[in-house]
């Protein structure tokens, strides 16, 4: 049984609490830990026997791992002390706030003993894995364009730090964009050109951008872009990403759990859309077909958070390297700290290198 502790009591924490239900065989909160002590007591109030502490470093003998849930610029110098402590880490994404820290956190990474993971949810969702098979197999033939839309509403209410750019590392993109270069990356290979431009119209609580647009061009030709805000009153997209292969459109509707391959061009010896439906699936419209469509049965209920966890468990079970390394989560950062130098100057980005050696 591994006994769990989280630093940092706030939202995403809270996130993690109620979803852990699943894997209560393997492993049990001990300790939670938050500079606002209450918000501690408040989860450990939730767990029997579990102990809420003010500072993180009385914590350490009731715990074998470790979820930071902190604001951006804490990551590095706590981490390194729960790394340094012999504990297992799932670190909330981004790794920290500069290259100087992240490449300092790679080089302390001793994966597995202790494991260090980085939480990019999104890499854990079953729909978003699916969308990301057909892409990197070509499933659908060659990809030349992802689009990428993540449209919320999210202001400062969760965390004052998050309109501070110090404190957050930038803006929208680095906070939350970073999931999806992360993903672009993974799904398109290597990027060497590309563009952002932000804003706070419509977020005046950020310092920097709370809408974000990137742009970014493959070493395989290949498109990809981004388009964030923390400002959307309303949505029809909400998280949603086409992808244009050279056999049809892929279209992941975030909110309907689907994946649709649109195809009105007939080419030759294609097979019938009829032939490529999910099990269960009707065709609705002639150029429509769900191909994919993500269940929410099983033991951990298909939910992204349950499956990263599951994931990092698995590394410390199995004494496992996990692949979302703190090496593997520096390109996508990489990306996006010259994006912004670029936006800065005013210039295209050249992103040549970001890869590294992982
Ligand atoms: N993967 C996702 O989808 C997702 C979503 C939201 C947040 N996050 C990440 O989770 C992390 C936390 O974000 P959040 O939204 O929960 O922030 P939050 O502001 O809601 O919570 C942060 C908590 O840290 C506590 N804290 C601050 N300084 C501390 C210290 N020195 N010692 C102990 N506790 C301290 C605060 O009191 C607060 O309770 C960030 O890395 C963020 O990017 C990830």
């Amino acid at each position: 049984m591994i006994r769990m502790g989280v630093i940092g009591c706030g939202s995403m924490a809270n996130a993690h609490i109620k979803i852990a239900e699943p894997l209560a065989d393997r492993m049990k909160f001990t300790a939670f830990a938050d500079i606002d002590v209450e918000r501690a007591q408040k989860l450990s109030a939730t767990v029997p026997g579990s102990v809420a502490v003010k500072d993180y470093h009385d914590m350490m003998d009731k715990v074998d791992a470790i979820i930071i849930a902190l604001p951006h610029d804490l990551h590095y110098s706590v981490g390194m002390d729960c790394i340094q402590a012999g504990k297992h880490l799932l670190m909330e994404k981004p790794l920290a706030l500069t290259e100087k820290e992240c490449v300092a956190l790679v080089k302390a990474d001793k994966s597995p003993t202790p494991v260090l993971m980085i939480g990019y949810v999104m890499r854990h969702d079953p729909l978003w894995i699916k969308m990301g098979e057909f892409i990197r197999n070509k499933t659908y033939g060659d990809v030349f364009q992802v689009s990428i839309w993540t449209e919320q509403y999210t202001d400062t209410s969760r965390g004052s730090w998050m309109g501070d750019a110090k404190r957050l590392g930038g803006g929208q993109l680095f906070s939350h964009g970073c999931h999806y270069i992360d993903l672009l990356l993974h799904w398109l290979g290597e990027p060497v050109c590309g563009t952002h431009i932000g804003t706070n119209l419509g977020t005046p609580w950020m310092e920097r951008e709370g809408t974000s647009n990137v742009s970014l061009k493959f070493a395989s030709g290949a498109l990809g872009y981004h388009f964030g805000t923390w400002g959307a009153r309303g949505s029809k997209l909400g998280y949603a990403v086409h992808a244009h292969c050279t056999e049809g459109m892929l279209e992941l509707g975030g909110l309907s759990g689907t994946i649709i391959l649109h195809r009105s061009k007939s080419g030759g010896d294609l097979p019938a859309l009829e032939s490529l439906l999910a099990k269960g699936e009707k065709l609705e419209a002639p150029n429509e077909a769900v191909i994919y469509r993500h269940s929410k049965e099983g033991k951990k209920g298909g939910k992204a958070l349950v499956e990263q966890i599951d994931g990092f468990l698995d590394c410390i079970e199995k004494k496992k390297k996990p692949d979302i390394s703190a090496a593997a989560s520096l390109p996508s950062l990489r990306t996006i700290w010259r994006l912004y130098e670029a936006e800065g100057k005013g210039i295209v980005a050249d992103l040549r290198g970001v890869m590294g050696s992982r």
